[in-house]
């Protein structure tokens, strides 16, 4: 699990030199143009993300080869780490070759190139740093152009919205190969970071572990049995001026070995998450239980893991009448937004 924020000098090591350029890839799909960005650039420091395993597995065997000599693989969602993994201003080039549109109106929040993603882009961007998209999709083009444009921070280094040709330089990806075959026109941005003053966007930080006892005269079988599934929504306080919420879903219960797990998805803005929220016996205090994280899926503690812990300790207190919290380690003041719940 790399570190929030990522240590990148660290992390590249002896492969290349500490403090040269860092450049992001988002969505490197088979890896083409990583391999470019790594002949072009033999000192950075290169960083590729992305969520399908096929294709980090693929990567993977390109750097076992040798031929990515100065790349890391990720497997991560642009936004997560964009969020916690680079600080501000470390960033000297991010590159988006064909995101997926999206199209759906109700799939909106999946697109990459949003207002949000591009204040959080830009702000990770050093002063003249280089934001390059590409896309072979019209409405798509159409929408980062609005979007690049009110971005503060953002300068446009073309006399024109985009390009038809590719820029000098720039190879062929495998997508892109696909939309010249299909006949599809291609759509190519080239921004550059300017020194206005952004407003502040930290990285997001792991906050502490989650930590809520409570006093509950029942067995492990019994609060396992008592379980239906039930889902909390608050509002997300992080990352500042990103509308957002923490969505929880507890779907299950298991028993065993005197533990109960409930197993969660926690959903907020910059990351998913799939957990395994424990309430586990307290040895020395029979009757008390500790409700915590565990450790299934190698989990982050974050302010919706908090949220989480903190709705199945309240669910634990109301399967008993004499059922209450004893000791309270996770954080408050959530804005609830499910309408049967109380604001805490
Ligand atoms: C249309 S493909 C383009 C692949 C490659 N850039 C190319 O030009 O051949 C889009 C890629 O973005 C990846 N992707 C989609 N959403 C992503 C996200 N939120 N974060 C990181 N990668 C993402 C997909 O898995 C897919 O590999």
């Amino acid at each position: 699990m790399l570190p929030w924020p990522c240590d990148w000098d660290a992390l590249f090591a002896d492969d290349a030199p500490a403090g040269g350029p860092l450049i992001l890839e988002i969505g490197f799909g088979y890896g083409h143009f990583l391999k470019h960005l790594s002949a072009q650039n033999p000192q950075a420091r290169i960083v590729g993300v992305e969520i399908a395993n096929e294709c980090l597995v693929h990567v993977e065997k390109m750097r076992d080869r040798g031929d990515l000599p100065n790349v890391r693989a990720v497997f991560s969602r642009a936004e997560t780490a964009l969020y916690h993994l680079f600080a501000p201003a470390s960033l000297d080039q991010i590159h988006v070759n064909f995101p997926d549109p999206w199209f759906k109106a109700r799939h909106e929040r999946r697109r990459l190139m949003t207002p949000s993603n591009l204040a959080v882009m830009t702000s990770r961007l050093k002063p003249g740093g280089r934001l390059y998209l590409a896309t072979d999709i019209h409405d798509y083009a159409l929408m980062s152009d609005e979007a690049l444009r009110g971005t503060a921070g953002l300068v446009n280094t073309l006399p024109a919205p985009w390009s038809d040709d590719p820029l000098p330089g720039r190879i062929i990806t495998k997508y892109e190969r696909k939309a010249i075959a299909e006949g599809r026109a291609r759509h190519y941005f080239a921004y550059r970071r300017d020194d206005t003053p952004l407003p502040d966007l930290p990285v997001i930080t792991e906050a502490p572990m989650p930590h809520i006892t409570l006093a509950l005269p029942l067995t492990a079988p019994e609060i396992a049995s008592a379980f239906t599934s039930f889902s909390a929504k608050a509002a997300a306080r992080e990352p500042r001026g990103m509308a957002g919420q923490i969505s929880v879903n507890a779907s299950e219960a298991f028993t065993g070995r005197g533990a109960v797990l409930v197993e969660c998805y926690v959903s907020e803005p910059t990351i998913h998450q799939h957990v395994a929220v424990m309430i586990v016996p307290i040895k020395e205090r029979p009757g008390e239980w500790a409700v915590g994280l565990g450790t299934l899926g190698s989990p982050r503690p974050t302010d919706g893991i908090h949220f989480a812990v903190r709705k199945v300790a309240e669910w634990a207190v109301s399967l008993h009448p004499d059922a209450r919290i004893t000791g309270d380690k996770a954080r408050t003041g959530f804005e609830s937004l499910t309408p049967d719940a109380q604001s805490e």
